[in-house]
């Protein structure tokens, strides 16, 4: 792990973002908690994406299905038979890993689309170098497709119910597709039209890497796009605008996003791209915009013996609907957000950390102090101010330690502003308003403040 992807990691736990899953027991491979800045943050996170996909959209509507669903749809998914990484295991210390991974360390393109034969020569032709990345030594056995979906025996009361298993969804989407009719015979939509769901998703990643890059139990957050086929590519092509916008909208910098166009296709794709993000390990998937034609439909008519076909209510064509889908990851953004806001920076008294998050996804958005805990009389008024304005923002309530570390605390976590209540505000009532970003402080009438952050916080 390179040095600033070691210090988000670092301050996401320190400052309560992100835990490593059921530490107390030696940690959970691959799966990771939320902490009270985290839960703040990707609930945020979430809140922007409904904002922008389903709220002001007047064609998308939301649903939440649930986690686990009959088995046959992840039959017609595809997932049961290609949902599959290339899995190697090393002879010597027995750690497995994904071929394309460790073929990808040693500058060599592959992917998980690649059919096992394909891989396995790829793989083959470079034996020479590629090391274990745990002993160092080279000795692979040969490679095996392994399936990705996590199987549960939910409702399942035998033995051997893993013959007859069912599965964690490993992605949303099908939740929608399979409740396609329902929202169209439920609601006023006509196509074109869109389903949006944010849920958890899991999938047994062989290797778990780059901290919230890759985890087992992760959220997505899917919209799918019903199109005429005819009207698919300008649609998708809308789609890919759409949600290059939206993290510019979250305060991401351009120039940290770049396109990457998909060779090999997944089993359902017409045409596909990621967006990327320049993580601190370097450029790396952030969501995927992907054509998927009359695939999904098409298959959950076929195994469920249903008619899914649409049929145009002034043209009377009847038509199997293409879907263009987005499909982002919750920890992905959270990890890309991190990221770039993370700074140092050189002060009089030392350097501080601050996390300059846009004032949409900052977690704390005020903070407010008493000057000092044990004097009744600040305490009281900041307390009140705190209750007045914590309606309206997130805010946080801190008497800790002296002033500058409470700054320094609250650089940390990306609070927009710290107001604080000193011997003045109670002979003139006003406060200390400091700015996260320049630092600069101000003093504003207490009875000022509602209005003052009115202002700032105005979208
Ligand atoms: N429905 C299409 C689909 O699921 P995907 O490219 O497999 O496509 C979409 O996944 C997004 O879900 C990714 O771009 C990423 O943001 C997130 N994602 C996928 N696997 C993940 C994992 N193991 N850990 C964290 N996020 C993941």
């Amino acid at each position: 792990m390179n040095d600033k992807m070691q210090k988000i990691v670092s301050l996401a736990k320190r400052r309560g973002f992100v835990f490593p899953s059921s530490e107390i027991y030696g940690g959970f491979a691959a799966v990771y908690d939320l902490g009270p800045y985290g839960v703040e943050l990707a609930s945020l996170i979430k809140k922007e994406w409904w904002k922008a996909v389903v709220q002001v959209r007047e064609n998308i509507v939301g649903l939440d299905s649930s986690i686990f669903m009959h088995p046959e749809i992840w039959k017609a998914s595809g997932h049961v038979g290609g949902f599959a990484d290339p899995l190697v295991e090393c002879k010597d210390c027995h750690n497995r890993f994904r071929a394309d991974h460790l073929l990808d360390e040693i500058g060599v393109k592959a992917d998980e689309k690649m059919s096992e034969a394909e891989i396995g020569r790829i793989f083959e032709e470079n034996k020479e170098r590629l090391k274990c990345p745990n002993c160092g030594k080279s000795n692979f056995t040969g490679i095996k497709k392994f399936n990705l979906l996590v199987k549960s025996n939910l409702g399942n009361f035998t033995e051997d119910w893993n013959k007859k298993p069912v599965y964690l969804r490993g992605e949303t989407c099908q939740g929608i597709y399979v409740n396609y009719k329902n929202v169209l015979d439920s609601t006023r939509v006509r196509i074109p039209f869109g389903i949006a769901q944010i849920g958890k998703a899991f999938r047994n990643e062989i290797t778990a890497r780059q901290f919230l890059f890759r985890t087992r139990e992760f959220e997505q957050m899917e919209l799918q796009y019903f199109t005429h086929p005819k009207e698919e590519i300008k649609e998708y092509n809308k789609l890919r605008e759409f949600r290059w916008k939206f993290y510019l909208d979250l305060g991401i910098k351009e120039e940290n996003l770049r396109w990457l166009k998909h060779e090999n296709l997944a089993f359902y794709a017409k045409e596909a791209y990621d967006i990327e993000y320049k993580y601190p390990f370097g450029f790396s998937e952030l969501e995927g915009v992907h054509a998927r034609g009359d695939y999904d439909l098409s298959q959950h008519a076929k195994f469920s013996g249903k008619d899914l076909s649409y049929r145009d209510p002034i043209t009377e064509e009847i038509y199997v609907p293409h879907i263009v889908e987005s499909s982002a990851g919750v920890g992905r953004i959270l990890l890309a957000l991190l990221s770039e806001v993370y700074t140092e920076e050189k002060i009089k008294d030392g350097t501080r950390t601050v996390l300059r998050f846009d004032k949409k996804v900052a977690p704390i958005k005020i903070a407010v102090f008493p000057l000092l805990k044990n004097k009744p009389d600040l305490v009281d008024k900041a307390k009140k101010i705190f209750d007045d304005l914590k309606t309206r923002y997130m805010c946080e309530f801190d008497d800790n330690g002296n002033i500058g570390k409470r700054y320094r605390r609250q650089d940390e976590i990306g609070t927009l502003y710290c107001v604080t209540v000193d011997f003045d505000s109670l002979e003139k009532g006003d406060v200390t308003v400091r700015d996260r970003d320049t630092m600069k402080q101000e003093r504003v009438k207490i009875d000022n403040l509602e209005e003052y952050f009115e202002g700032r916080f105005a979208v």
